[in-house]
């Protein structure tokens, strides 16, 4: 059986989506269902391409049993478009750029990340960057929140 393969998409790809890349894996990974998907992460834009997740990422996720230190940073490329089942844009910056860079036979694939949280009113992850760590933390409930949406999703 192959995998399901999912692409979690901010701007930086050093706060929002490393943290559902995380969370995803680690919620797989308890569930004992790691075989069955492939998971990664990836930005827009490109500054940070190698660099790992912000500081306060990591700390964010670590007290929640969360491990973001081995993840790299990289920006969108155009394989992606073919190689990924769902593309999973943090916010609508983040969608519609995404949008402008697919084929348009693989456009199908591209969502709003909290449209998997049907429990939340905020359609947008807020872009914490510029923030203090509430901002982290806030992003970090609705990442789990759309994490338990989309794994309830493919399991269907
Ligand atoms: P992210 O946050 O998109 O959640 O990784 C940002 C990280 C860096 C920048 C903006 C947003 N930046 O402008 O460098």
């Amino acid at each position: 059986m192959s995998k399901i393969k999912i692409l979690f998409v901010c701007l930086g790809n050093i706060c929002r989506s490393p943290m559902a890349e995380g969370t995803f894996r680690h919620l797989v990974e308890e569930q004992g269902l790691d075989h069955l998907v492939e998971i990664d992460s990836a930005g827009t834009g490109a500054w940070h391409v190698g660099n790992p997740p912000d500081h306060r990422a990591t700390a964010t996720a670590l007290p929640r049993g969360i491990d973001l230190s081995t993840q790299r940073a990289r920006k969108v490329c155009h394989e992606d478009f073919e190689h990924y089942d769902h593309i999973l844009a943090m916010d609508h910056e983040n969608h519609a750029n995404l949008m402008h860079m697919s084929p348009a036979e693989h456009r199908h694939k591209i969502r709003l990340f909290l449209s998997l949280a049907s429990e939340e009113h905020e359609r947008e992850v807020p872009d914490p960057y510029y923030g203090g760590e509430q901002g982290f933390e806030h992003a970090l409930d609705l990442v789990q929140t759309a994490s338990r949406g989309l794994l309830r999703e493919i399991m269907d």
